[in-house]
């Protein structure tokens, strides 16, 4: 399929790049990005290892067209941490053992971090809800709600 041009940030980092038309987001992010971060988990829209933010809005990225982000801004898992230091989501995962065998924990990671942006102080069910589309096959997501509780608290001034 003919390519054209893409220009979109990625991490903060504007990018322009020839892209086929029907190249997926994920596909995109991990084969000519080079951001392999965002995972594959599903055949499709059902497990959330895929997640990305654009335009700070959670998106799953196997089911979105690279060219559908035209001119917006890409997060994924590679931009969260700044001058080395992880951010308050990665940090909770991290030290509430949030994360097992981690396939699944770029998209958690993003998805919450998604869900803090628009709603700092969320409640249980919130989180729940927020992180319903990603599926963890080794948590059991105790762990992993304790670890976005840990980053809300942490973020509160
Ligand atoms: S890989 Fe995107 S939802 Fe599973
Ligand atoms: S930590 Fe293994 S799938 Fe979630």
């Amino acid at each position: 399929m003919a390519k054209s041009i893409l220009r979109l940030t990625v991490n903060g980092s504007r990018r322009e790049d020839a892209v086929s038309a029907n190249m997926l987001l994920v596909d995109y992010l991990r084969e000519v990005a080079g951001l392999t971060g965002t995972k594959i988990g599903c055949d499709g829209g059902e497990c959330g290892a895929c997640t990305v933010l654009v335009d700070g809005r959670p998106r799953l990225s196997c089911i979105s067209l690279a060219h559908a982000c035209a001119g917006q801004r890409v997060e994924t898992v590679e931009g969260c941490a700044s001058d080395g230091r992880m951010s308050a989501v990665q940090r909770g995962f991290h030290e509430k053992l949030g994360s097992q065998c981690g396939y699944c924990t770029p998209g958690m990671i993003m998805a919450a971090s998604g869900l803090l942006r628009r709603n700092p102080h969320p409640t249980e069910a919130e989180i729940r809800e927020a992180l319903s589309g990603n599926i963890c096959r080794c948590t059991g997501y105790v762990k992993i709600i304790e670890a976005v509780q840990a980053a809300a608290k942490e973020a509160t001034p």
